[in-house]
């Protein structure tokens, strides 16, 4: 049994000497997603590798910082840079950034991704709300997660995302005249993409698009009891749905198109949180 409160007690007690504030919400950025963190303002900036015990950032596109920052009069925590579990790392080590939010006394989180689209009438520079997920090949590690791993037993049959957070999102967009697709994000253990055969089974099941990561994140920011949504950002057509080869590359340039758009999103978010 891991008790995460313990493990990350150092890094959590330097950043409570370090925090500004108490964030009013705190949002993970995805792959290719972080240069939301220049369009607000950042009154300090902490690199997660002077963190102990925080895991280092592998991929390009994941800067592994943390920021705190002001945007419309709210106090706004952003991680740029998540924890895959395909980079090695366990989901305790994943959902530090939540844990980390929690500790700091945020009671919302808004996580972000780049994701694959299944469904056929979505297109790359999508953007997808989280409405529910599917992490069926991750469930004993959920279950030792929040289940066996963890000391906090309150909230271990918990609803998720929150009903409040997707609605919010939904007249977020509808404010900035956004088109926000919704659907169902299928997480994939990755780091290889999917085969054309999985995607069609994960179409059958009802994916709408997949992703490598978001969905313990999710799961335990319930399980602490926050309120919890997500956005994808649908880079390209998943595997098989369209000839084209599956690259990061294309991932983080689909991103980078997408992110005007992205950023009135979570702006707007954030104003009506
Ligand atoms: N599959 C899995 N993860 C992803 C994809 C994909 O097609 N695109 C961006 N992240």
């Amino acid at each position: 049994m891991v008790d995460l409160h313990f493990k990350y007690k150092e890094l959590i007690q330097i950043l409570e000497k370090e925090s500004l504030f108490i964030p009013d919400i705190s949002i993970v950025l995805g792959s290719g997603l972080g240069d939301f963190a220049e369009s607000v303002d950042t009154i300090k900036t902490i690199s997660t590798s002077d963190l102990p015990n925080y895991p280092k950032s592998t991929i390009p596109g994941h800067q592994g910082k943390i920021h705190f920052a002001k945007y419309s009069g709210k106090n706004i925590l952003l991680f740029q840079g998540r924890i895959h579990f395909y980079e090695g790392y366990s989901l305790n080590q994943c959902i530090l950034p939540v844990l980390i939010a929690h500790q700091l006394g945020s009671k919302k989180i808004l996580l972000t991704n780049a994701a694959g689209g299944i469904n056929v009438n979505f297109k790359p520079g999508d953007l997808m709300l989280n409405d529910s997920f599917n992490s069926i090949n991750i469930k004993k590690e959920l279950t030792d997660l929040i289940g066996l791993g963890s000391l906090d037993t309150r909230n271990r049959f918990i609803d998720f995302p929150s009903s409040l957070m997707n609605e919010k999102f939904r007249k977020a967009a509808l404010e900035e005249d956004i088109t926000l697709q919704s659907g169902v994000y299928w997480f994939t253990k990755g780091p290889s993409y999917e085969t054309p055969a999985e995607i069609k089974m994960m179409a059958k099941f009802g994916a709408d698009a997949v992703g490598m990561s978001t969905v313990h994140e999710a799961v335990y920011a319930a399980h602490l009891g926050m309120d919890v949504g997500a956005i994808s950002c649908i880079t390209n057509f998943a595997a098989g749905i369209s000839p084209v080869k599956l690259s990061h590359n294309d991932v983080t340039e689909t991103a980078n198109l997408v992110k005007a758009t992205f950023e009135r999103l979570v702006k707007r978010i954030i104003s009506i949180v």
